[in-house]
């Protein structure tokens, strides 16, 4: 057994951790990071990592940003604190907020703030059912969302989350959230099925659920453009303009959770874009702000906005709002990311340096564990396999997608295993050409390991 230092066991009396095995920290301990530069972090021991998955799918410009450190600085000492309560206002709240208007992929009348992707999930439900209240449709209050989606873990947000681990025993979902399948053709396509037939079978599906349910109770479809969490899925290309066509039919709002996809994770400025559908409303996070400072926002379209607006008429105010909505050092910051992005044209570095990445990623499917890799601009995920020609999953108890992440971390990359045994890659965007061929060959070595940790039982 391994013994745990000083900090490990503080760690472990203190802190009670997100998304962990509870138990198994109890006798592993932490990693504890201590610092970090571009996208390497460095160890309490002084070991480098790459960050293979930018934090959490969030540091985009890699740590130590000058820029980002200088403009969260400089508004600390300037107005350390505002809020938009009862008509307040400031001007690093106005300026996102216009940036965020004039990028939208999407026709947006006003932005509103939050501070987590999960609060900003929350609030789009919240905003659905208002917003149909106000226009006298008060039955049409269902939303759609998919199986193995991830929109958080508050408490709307985590009910339309699809993955099982964030509903049971928290006695989620909530009721009015309906599900529908998860475009993952490697798993859920019939034999002899192509991603065009599996597309229209799935579009099929979403319409039969809309007209069994009855189109007039059902509001709004909520999609990540690629699902992070759920396994990296990359849907068919025709898959989301068969289902935005569904949408359009029956009236459903649309809703993207751009959280991970956008401000370029997928080589276009939103993911919605590079799988070709028009939200009504988009979700976004994490890099708004290269993850520096928690913010998150979601956009409003006119008619959503017309409708709070009456309805502040008659109830005498919109009652919903966070403390720290639009907090002038997050927003500051989210600006001078956006600033760079901007001047540093990410979005095209993102998509010049897509085809390594993916290219690599392509090569791990020749793998004896790899039954699939699969991955769009910058983000990818190998799915392990007991028996590649059939797709056999390794029994969840062997613990072999951690056993990757265990191998990953002592050759000195950060990966995350997902579920079905699927790692994940999402490196900050920063990230040259020399380091992508590293974070590989870390990768390589990592699989080589659990290979061999596989055959030897
Ligand atoms: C697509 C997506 N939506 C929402 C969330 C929730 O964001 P947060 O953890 O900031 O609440 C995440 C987090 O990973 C996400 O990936």
């Amino acid at each position: 057994m391994t013994v745990l230092g000083n900090q490990a066991v503080r760690d472990i009396e203190t802190v009670l951790h997100p998304y962990t095995n509870l138990a198994a920290h109890r006798d592993t301990g932490p990693l504890m990071l201590e610092r970090g530069k571009g996208v390497f972090v460095y160890d309490s021991r002084g070991k480098d990592y790459i960050e293979g998955m930018a934090g959490l799918w969030c540091l985009s410009l890699g740590h130590g940003h000058e820029e980002l450190i200088e403009a969260a600085t400089a508004q600390l000492r300037k107005l350390s604190f505002a809020h938009l309560f009862n008509g307040k206002s400031h001007d690093p709240a106005v300026e996102l907020a216009e940036a965020l208007k004039a990028m939208a992929p999407t026709p947006t009348s006003k932005v509103f703030f939050c501070n987590s992707g999960s609060e900003a999930n929350d609030t789009q439900v919240k905003l659905v059912r208002y917003m149909n209240n106000a226009l006298g449709r008060p039955a049409k209050k269902k939303i759609i969302a998919r199986d193995k989606a991830y929109h958080g873990v508050t408490v709307a947000s985590a009910s339309l989350t699809g993955l099982a681990a964030n509903h049971t025993d928290f006695d989620l979902p909530i009721p009015g959230i309906l599900r529908t399948a998860c475009p993952h053709y490697y798993r859920g396509a019939q034999d002899g099925e192509s991603e065009d037939d599996f597309a229209s079978r799935l579009a099929a599906e979403l319409e039969a659920l809309i007209l069994a349910e009855g189109p007039e109770t059902v509001a709004a479809f909520i999609a990540e453009p690629v699902m992070g969490a759920g396994g990296v899925v990359v849907p068919p290309a025709s898959y989301f303009p068969k289902i935005q066509a569904v949408c359009d039919t029956y009236d459903l709002y649309v809703i993207s959770d751009e959280v991970i996809c956008g401000f370029g994770r997928l080589g276009t400025p939103f993911g919605c874009q590079a799988l070709g559908f028009r939200p009504d409303s988009i979700s976004v996070a994490k890099a708004l702000s290269s993850a520096y400072v928690p913010i998150a926002a979601v956009t409003v379209p006119e008619t959503m906005y017309e409708a709070t607006l009456e309805a502040s008429r008659r109830i005498g105010v919109f009652g919903h709002g966070f403390t720290y909505t639009g907090h002038p050092v997050a927003a500051a910051v989210a600006l001078k990311t956006l600033e760079i992005y901007a001047r540093d044209r990410i979005v095209e570095q993102v998509a010049a340096k897509a085809p390594q990445f993916l290219a690599h990623l392509h090569r791990l499917a020749d793998h004896p564990l790899v039954g699939n890799a699969r991955g769009l601009g910058l983000v990818g995920g190998i799915e392990l396999v007991a028996d590649k020609a059939t797709k056999r999953s390794f029994d969840p108890k062997l613990g072999v997608g951690a056993r990757c992440v265990r191998f990953a971390e002592e050759e000195g990359l950060i990966v995350r295993a997902l579920a079905s045994d699927t790692i994940s890659i999402c490196p900050p965007m920063i990230i040259t050409p020399a380091e992508i061929d590293e974070l590989f060959a870390r990768l390589d070595r990592a699989l080589a390991r659990t290979l061999e940790s596989v055959r030897h039982g």
